[in-house]
């Protein structure tokens, strides 16, 4: 069985894929550290470039059918037919913003990470790249013990996709230039 985790940076893809290696004995891949060990990341730290086919030809060695694969890369650098199950973690950008302040991020990191969850980029390149094997988990609100049984039953295949429309909520709330730079 190999799982992916995947999400924007701070829906807690690292604090669920430790705790469900451990669970069902799986091996964590983590991208964002291969593609840092291996020199993929442009110098550039405020940027998360990064040669995607390189990495993806890496990653193609090290999967096997016992892996959890984390990281918000994961739609751009994975083989189909390899993932068994795609769990794309989704979060309320009110709360991730507060996760990039206290991981010190820029004005403009953290409004181009909260404005592509608002977006849904994730979500939508993992759907392009991965198709039906993606479900999608609102984290928002829940503990990480509750986080982690919903995320046991979408690998089991025993819930559907949850519906998440951060765009809607930020809107009515009128703080669109709260999450999206001028
Ligand atoms: N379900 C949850 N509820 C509240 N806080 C959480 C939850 N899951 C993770 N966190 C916290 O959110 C932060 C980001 O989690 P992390 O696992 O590092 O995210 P990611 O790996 O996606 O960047 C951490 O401080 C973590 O403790
Ligand atoms: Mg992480």
């Amino acid at each position: 069985m190999s799982i992916v985790i995947t999400g924007t940076p701070g829906v807690g893809k690292h604090t669920v894929g430790k705790e469900i290696s451990q669970k069902l004995g799986l091996e964590i891949i983590d991208i964002n550290e291969i593609a840092k060990n291996s020199g993929l990341f442009e110098q550039n730290d405020e940027s998360n470039d990064v040669d995607t086919e390189k990495l993806q030809e890496i990653l193609r060695a090290k999967i096997s059918n016992k892996s959890i694969i984390i990281g918000h890369l994961a739609p751009y650098v994975l083989d189909s037919e390899k993932i068994d199950r795609v769990i794309v973690l989704r979060r309320s950008p009110y709360d991730l913003i507060q996760v990039y302040e206290k991981r010190g991020y820029s004005d403009k990191k953290s409004k181009e990470n909260a404005s592509s969850e608002i977006l849904g980029v994730i979500t939508y390149d993992a759907i392009n790249q991965l198709q039906d094997k993606v479900i999608q988990i609102n984290v928002t609100s829940r503990d990480i013990q509750e986080v982690l049984e919903r995320v046991e039953s979408a690998i089991s295949g025993n819930i559907d996709s949850e519906e998440v429309d951060w765009l809607e909520l930020v809107t009515k709330n009128n703080d669109l230039k709260k999450f999206f730079a001028d």
